[in-house]
């Protein structure tokens, strides 16, 4: 299985934050917004990475994440020049995917909680088909909403919704067999131009190929997206981390628990960033390993 980042877009809803800078840059508490994504791949067990990004916003990307092995990945980068619409993710990455099954997951989505990273890692191992998942929301409207009998099968997926049919959501994180390039080359633009994830999940369902893990009360789903949300997300991460002393979506420390990386590559890594609170933690895991 690989994995595709999508942190384009032109995060409007954030201006004048996101005018001269990605909103996938911005900071969520102590670390760039892409490494809660990218975290959540890496615990799935997904070491090969598509990020994908607007021309101006790439080489920044680039700078801080580079090519991925001194956290035991591998990164590739593309361009999307337009925000062209979810599904676009598909054709920018014909290419990186290949004949592999592929995991999208947006650049501005963020989850934590518990049972989180074995059902990753269960859909990681997908060969057939499609794997979404549904999330309880108050505002319905707002999201592609997910319809599902007491089975988890899916009877219906709509995109926004007037009156919604159930009040779950489908967040940011998809699974995808290899059909997936195939079947994003037939999604016709919708009303507002854009090649809509939900549409591709549609064809997906005429195939009886869809299914829907239901994510539980304990789980987080934050979209870092709005400044009231991006503020909020921040202040989740902070109140968690100071209390536990333990790091949510460290990219360094998942690398090592996942033995991507050996303790000699964290503590290399611990020892540049030095002197803050964030390489201190690493250095940390390190001593308390010994
Ligand atoms: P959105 O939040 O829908 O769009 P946006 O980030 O451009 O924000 P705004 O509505 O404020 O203008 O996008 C969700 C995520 O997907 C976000 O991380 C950006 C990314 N995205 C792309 O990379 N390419 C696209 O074509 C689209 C539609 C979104």
């Amino acid at each position: 299985m690989k994995g595709i980042i999508l942190a384009g877009g032109k995060g409007t809803r954030l201006y004048p934050l996101t005018i001269a800078m990605s909103k996938q840059l911005l900071p969520v508490y102590d670390k760039p917004m892409v490494y809660y994504p990218l975290s959540m791949l890496m615990l799935a067990g997904i070491r090969e990475v598509l990020i994908i990004s607007t021309p101006d916003a790439l080489p920044a990307f680039r700078e801080l994440l580079k090519d991925g092995s001194h956290w035991g990945m591998k990164f590739e980068y593309k361009e999307q020049a337009e925000p062209r619409g979810l599904a676009d993710a598909f054709l920018v990455g014909r290419e990186f995917i290949g004949d592999s099954p592929v995991c999208l997951i947006l650049g501005d989505n963020i989850f934590y909680g518990e049972g989180m990273i074995s059902l990753l890692q269960k859909c990681a191992s997908l060969t057939e088909g499609a794997f979404i998942f549904g999330y309880r929301v108050t505002d319905p409207e707002r999201y592609g909403i997910v319809e599902f009998d007491a089975d988890e099968n899916v009877i219906s997926i709509e995109e926004k919704p007037e009156s919604p049919k159930s009040n779950f959501a489908v967040p940011g994180i998809y699974f995808y067999d290899n059909q997936v390039v195939q079947l994003a080359e037939k999604v016709k633009p919708s009303a507002r131009g854009e090649i809509e994830i939900t549409d591709l999940n549609k064809l997906y369902l005429e195939r009886g190929q869809l299914k829907v893990r239901v994510f539980g009360r304990g789980v987080a789903w934050l979209d870092a997206g709005t400044h009231d949300s991006l503020l909020q997300a921040a202040m989740f991460i902070e109140a968690i981390q100071n209390r536990q002393g333990l790091m949510i979506s460290c990219p360094e420390e998942i690398a090592y628990r996942m033995s991507f990386i050996n303790k000699a590559q964290l503590q290399k890594l611990g020892e540049a960033l030095r002197g803050n609170s964030y390489g201190d933690y690493l250095l940390e895991i390190v001593e308390k390993e010994k």
